[in-house]
């Protein structure tokens, strides 16, 4: 059984992460969509509200579960029995982060792998903050955010 984790804010989901589950989907037999706690980065979705969001998003998807995790990710990806952390890498601007996060993982637990991958080009720009910014700004989501985020976009921001 080949596990992966795929960590994240996720705050919201978008539709470039889904294309980056997807793709790993096919590669791994299960995949955990595991969205971080970070009440640090004053999300503008609860933790409850992006673990929602992120399970009704990808409730059509065989091979993907989503979980809250709280303090180490490689904790938690040992605490699942899973091999590899999978994130997404868009432009450059993506490269020095990663490679930090990736080496110091790997400085924790030198048995987990993290693996990149790159999403559709339509996708490149995308992030959470852009869907973020373009909703409070009262911007069309649906090229960006699934339909479940849309609908919740626009009921925080209607309040
Ligand atoms: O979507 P994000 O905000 O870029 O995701 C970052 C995340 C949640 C994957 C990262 O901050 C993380 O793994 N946090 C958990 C704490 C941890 O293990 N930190 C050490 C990794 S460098």
């Amino acid at each position: 059984m080949k596990r992966a984790v795929y960590p994240g804010s996720f705050d919201p989901i978008t539709l470039g992460h889904l294309d980056i589950i997807e793709r790993a989907s096919r590669l791994f037999d299960e995949v955990i969509v595991a969205v971080a706690r970070r009440e640090e980065k004053n999300p503008l979705f609860s933790w409850e509200e992006r673990i929602e969001l992120a399970g009704q998003a990808t409730a059509g998807m065989e091979r993907v579960k989503v979980e809250g995790f709280d303090g180490l990710l490689v904790d938690f990806v040992r605490s699942r029995n899973a091999g590899t952390i999978i994130r997404g890498l868009r432009a450059v601007m993506d490269f020095d982060y990663e490679f930090q996060m990736a080496l110091t993982n790997r400085k924790l637990a030198g048995e987990l792998e993290t693996v990149f991958f790159l999403p559709s080009e339509k996708y490149f720009y995308l992030s959470s903050s852009l869907v973020r910014e373009l909703a409070r700004a009262g911007g069309e989501l649906s090229c960006f955010a699934p339909p479940v985020v849309v609908e919740a976009l626009k009921r925080k921001f209607s309040r």
